[in-house]
């Protein structure tokens, strides 16, 4: 599979690294776009093609692209990626918060026989949720605990700086909620998610405590993650993730959600 990757951040460099040591066998990272010159000769002495012109990335020919750089750019990119019949894995996932853009994506995803992948990123349990969705009646909290460093905030004690809902969220903390927008497409009612940020200085990890009630039962999943080093803002597993669902997309024997 030829992978292009748009954004050489945190999470696209570790993508691009695992798969040229050989943690995805069938990919191959064929091409890297981004704007920023130091993260292209990174790129580039990582051993990687690199491009600063989103025109020659859409137009070099993919088998799946990897959007992780911002939710401005998948807004930007994706309608394009999409009409050319590419499929995307989508990290910023906080973009469709916007519903009208997910309908027009997903709408143009169908008319060009495209797929759109978001990833369960920093959170798990996904698929559960999917499931009990089927049950009825589902209502999800999820609270997040961050450090006040990682969310560029000095509190010296416990500081709820968001509760409400989960579109609201990702729009009002693009960089830290994509998880919010994950956790309302997984059960197709925004409005059903309800969300509370808190700036917690003892944490160290970034902590999401999801707990899902319907017909079906009650689950609870405590998610600690530990910061990524090259940004702290992003959690390991948000970039394990997406190796998780690339791997999955070439699978023929599928385990879980
Ligand atoms: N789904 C999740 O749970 C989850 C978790 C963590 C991060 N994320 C999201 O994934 C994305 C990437 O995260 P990261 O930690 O790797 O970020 P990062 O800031 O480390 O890297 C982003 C890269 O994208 C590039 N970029 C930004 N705008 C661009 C544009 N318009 N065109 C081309 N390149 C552009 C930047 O130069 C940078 O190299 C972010 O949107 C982040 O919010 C999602």
């Amino acid at each position: 599979m030829k992978l292009g990757i748009i954004g050489y951040g945190a999470i696209g460099s570790f993508v691009a690294r695992s798969i040229k040591n050989g943690l995805l066998k069938k990919y191959r990272v064929v091409l890297v776009f981004d704007l920023d010159r130091e993260k292209l000769d990174k790129a580039q002495k990582e051993g990687f093609d690199t491009t600063d012109n989103f025109d020659d990335f859409l137009n070099y020919g993919f088998d799946m692209v990897m959007e992780s750089a911002s939710q401005q750019a998948a807004r930007i990119y994706l309608p394009d990626l999409v009409k050319k019949g590419y499929s995307v894995l989508v990290m910023s996932g906080g973009v469709f918060a916007d519903t009208a853009f997910k309908i027009h994506i997903e709408e143009l995803a169908e008319k060009n026989n495209a797929r759109v992948y978001v990833p369960s990123g920093a959170i798990s349990g996904l698929d559960g949720i999917e499931a009990m969705m089927f049950a009825g009646n589902l209502k999800v909290i999820l609270e997040t605990r961050k450090n006040p460093r990682s969310l560029g905030r000095e509190d010296r004690e416990d500081v709820i700086i968001f509760e409400g809902g989960a579109r609201e969220a990702a729009m009002k903390f693009p960089r830290n909620i994509n998880v919010a927008m994950a956790l309302a497409l997984a059960t197709e009612h925004p409005e059903n998610v309800r969300v509370r940020i808190i700036s917690d200085p003892e944490v160290k990890t970034n902590t999401h405590t999801i707990i899902a009630e319907g017909n079906s039962g009650k689950m609870k999943i405590v998610v600690e993650n530990v910061p990524f080093p090259e940004n702290p803002k992003t959690s390991f597993l948000a970039a394990l993730s997406a190796l998780q669902i690339l791997k999955k997309i070439t699978q023929s024997f599928v385990i879980g959600g």
